[in-house]
C-alpha cells in the first residue's frame, strides 16, 4: 500500500504542514508503542492483529456461504456499529454499485441489505422486500444484548415464524461472542447456527473476522484473497523505520496535526463510490477508539480527533469550498485508486463547442482521477496539509490491506493520544440509557434517574 506524505510536509504547505525535525522528534514514541504493540499481540491480547491468518474457521464460512447462496436469494444483517460497519464497507467496495437492485442473472451471490439504523421507516420498507422464505437473516452483535440489534432480531421473528413455522432457525445464523451474551443463549437453547467472534476482538476490529468475512461470502466475495491482503499489510505495520510502516507514519502525521497544530478535524475522501462506506467504517474506528475522556493512566484528557468522510468529486462541489478556504483546523487524506473496474467513453457529439469537446472519447475514469489530482493540487496550494493513499485498483487483496493497515494506525495513535483504543464507555453510557428508557429490568436506577433530570423545565422553542 502506498501512501504519498508528501503534501504533509512543511516544505510543501508551509506552517500548516510537518517537518523532518518533528517526526524524527516522535519517531522514537512511535517505536517504543509499536514494541509494546507487538509484545502484546505475541502475548495473544490483541487478536485482531492475526486475524489475517484465517484458519479452519475460512473454510466454514465457505462452506455455510455456498449452501446458503444455493437456498436464498438475500440476506439481512442485523447488526449496528462494529457490526454493521464492515459488512457495509466490503459490500460496497467489491461488487458492482446497486448490487441489491442487479436483476438476479447479474449477481453472483445473494442481495444484501444492512439497514444498521433501527428507524421504523427504513426497516419496514427492507422486510417488504425480503420475503422471509427465501431470507437468510444474519445477526450479529458481539455482546449479544444490543438494544438495535435485538430489537429488528425480535421484529423480523414474528413473520419469520409465520412464514417458515418450526423450520425457521434454518434461516438464523448468529455472529457473537463465544460464549456470553443473550444471543449465544438463544443460539444454543434453540440450536441456532452461529460463528464466533474472538473475545478479544471488538466490534470495529472485527471487519476480518466472522464480522466480515460471512456476508461478505454470501455476496460472493473471495475472502481468502481479502485475509491475504491484510495478510501482507501486517508485513509492514510493525516495522520500525517510518519510510517504510505506512500505517504507523500515517497514525504519527495525524497526530502531529492534531496536537502540534491544532487540526483536530481529518476528512478521509476516496475518489470513488465504491469507497464511500470504507471512510465510514473508518470514521468510526478513529472516533471511537480515540476519542476519550480519561487517558491510560486515569488523567481527564477529553481527547481525540474528528473524522470526517467526504466523496471526490462530489464533494468538490458541496465541502471543498470550506475545505480549501475554511480555518487551518483539518487534515486529509485522498483515497486514489489509478484505476477503475468499469469505463464509460463520453461521446463525441458537439465538435464546435470547446467546453464540452475536450471531454470527447474521454473517460469517466479519467476524469474523476484528474478530479483527484485536482483536489490535491487546489488543497496544497491553499496550504492544506492532505496525504493520499494510491491504491492500484480496488480489490479484495487491496481492501484487506487498507483496512488492516488503518486498524493497526488506530492503535499506533491510541499509544500516541495515550488512551486505550479498545474501549467505548461512551457508548456503553448510551446504551445503559436506552435499556433504562426501554423498561429493561436491572436499569431502574438509571431510569430514575432520568425521570428526575425531565423534571427540569424544558426550554423549547417553536
Ligand atoms: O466498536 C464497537 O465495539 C461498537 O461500535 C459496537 O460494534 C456496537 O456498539 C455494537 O455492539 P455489539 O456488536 O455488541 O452489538
Amino acid at each position: 500500500m502506498k501512501l504519498d506524505i508528501t503534501r504533509m510536509m512543511a516544505e510543501v504547505v508551509g506552517k500548516h504542514g510537518s517537518s523532518g525535525e518533528e517526526i524524527e522528534k516522535h519517531w522514537p514514541r512511535v517505536q517504543s508503542i509499536l514494541q509494546t504493540l507487538e509484545a502484546r499481540r505475541k502475548a495473544g491480547e490483541l487478536p485482531f492483529y492475526d486475524l489475517p491468518d484465517g484458519g479452519e474457521f475460512v473454510e466454514r464460512i465457505e462452506e455455510y456461504a455456498e449452501k446458503a447462496r444455493a437456498k436464498f436469494r438475500n440476506v439481512l444483517v442485523l447488526g449496528i456499529g462494529g457490526s454493521a460497519l464492515g459488512p457495509i464497507a466490503l459490500r460496497d467496495a467489491l461488487k458492482p454499485a446497486c448490487w441489491n437492485e442487479r436483476p438476479d442473472e447479474l449477481r453472483d451471490g445473494l442481495r444484501l441489505f444492512i439497514p444498521d439504523n433501527p428507524d421504523p421507516e427504513l426497516f419496514s420498507a427492507v422486510m417488504e422486500i425480503c420475503d422471509p422464505a427465501e431470507t437468510l437473516y444474519v445477526v450479529i452483535t458481539k455482546s449479544g444484548g444490543t438494544a438495535e440489534t435485538l430489537a429488528q432480531f425480535s421484529a423480523v421473528l414474528t413473520g419469520l415464524k409465520q412464514a417458515e413455522g418450526e423450520g425457521y432457525g434454518d434461516h438464523l445464523l448468529f455472529i457473537t461472542d463465544p460464549a456470553k451474551g443473550a444471543l449465544r443463549q438463544i443460539a444454543r437453547e434453540e440450536g441456532i447456527q452461529s460463528f464466533s467472534i474472538p473475545q478479544a476482538v471488538g466490534g470495529r476490529f472485527s471487519v476480518l473476522s466472522a464480522v466480515g468475512l460471512v456476508p461478505a461470502a454470501l455476496v460472493g466475495i473471495d475472502i481468502r484473497a481479502l485475509l491475504a491482503g491484510a495478510a501482507e499489510q501486517r508485513e509492514t505495520v510493525f516495522r520500525r523505520e517510518f519510510d517504510r510502516n505506512p500505517s504507523a507514519a500515517f497514525a504519527l502525521l495525524q497526530y502531529l496535526a492534531h496536537v502540534e497544530r491544532d487540526q483536530p478535524i481529518h476528512v478521509m475522501m476516496p475518489y470513488a463510490n465504491a469507497l464511500f462506506r470504507l471512510a465510514d467504517w473508518f470514521r468510526q474506528l478513529w472516533a471511537e477508539s480515540l476519542g476519550k475522556k480519561q487517558s491510560v493512566t486515569g488523567e481527564t484528557v477529553y481527547s481525540g480527533p474528528t473524522p470526517v468522510a467526504a466523496l471526490g468529486a462530489t464533494d468538490q462541489h458541496s465541502q471543498v469550498q470550506l475545505y480549501v478556504e475554511g480555518p487551518f483546523d483539518k487534515t486529509f487524506t485522498l483515497l486514489l485508486p489509478q484505476k477503475y473496474r468499469a469505463s464509460v467513453k463520453c461521446g463525441k457529439h458537439y465538435p464546435d463547442l470547446d467546453s464540452i469537446d475536450y471531454l470527447s472519447g474521454e473517460d469517466l475514469g479519467t476524469l474523476l482521477k484528474f478530479e483527484g489530482q485536482a483536489t490535491q493540487r487546489a488543497l496544497t496550494a491553499a496550504h492544506r496539509p492532505n496525504m493520499a493513499f494510491i491504491i492500484d485498483e480496488i480489490s479484495e487483496r487491496t481492501v484487506g490491506g487498507l483496512m488492516y493497515l488503518l486498524e493497526a494506525a488506530t492503535l499506533v495513535a491510541g499509544g500516541l493520544y495515550e488512551v486505550n483504543p479498545l474501549d467505548q464507555p461512551g457508548v456503553e453510557a448510551g446504551k445503559v440509557a436506552t435499556y433504562a428508557l426501554m423498561g429493561r429490568s436491572g436499569y431502574e436506577s438509571v431510569k430514575a434517574e432520568i425521570d428526575k433530570e425531565r423534571e427540569r423545565p424544558p426550554r423549547i422553542l417553536e
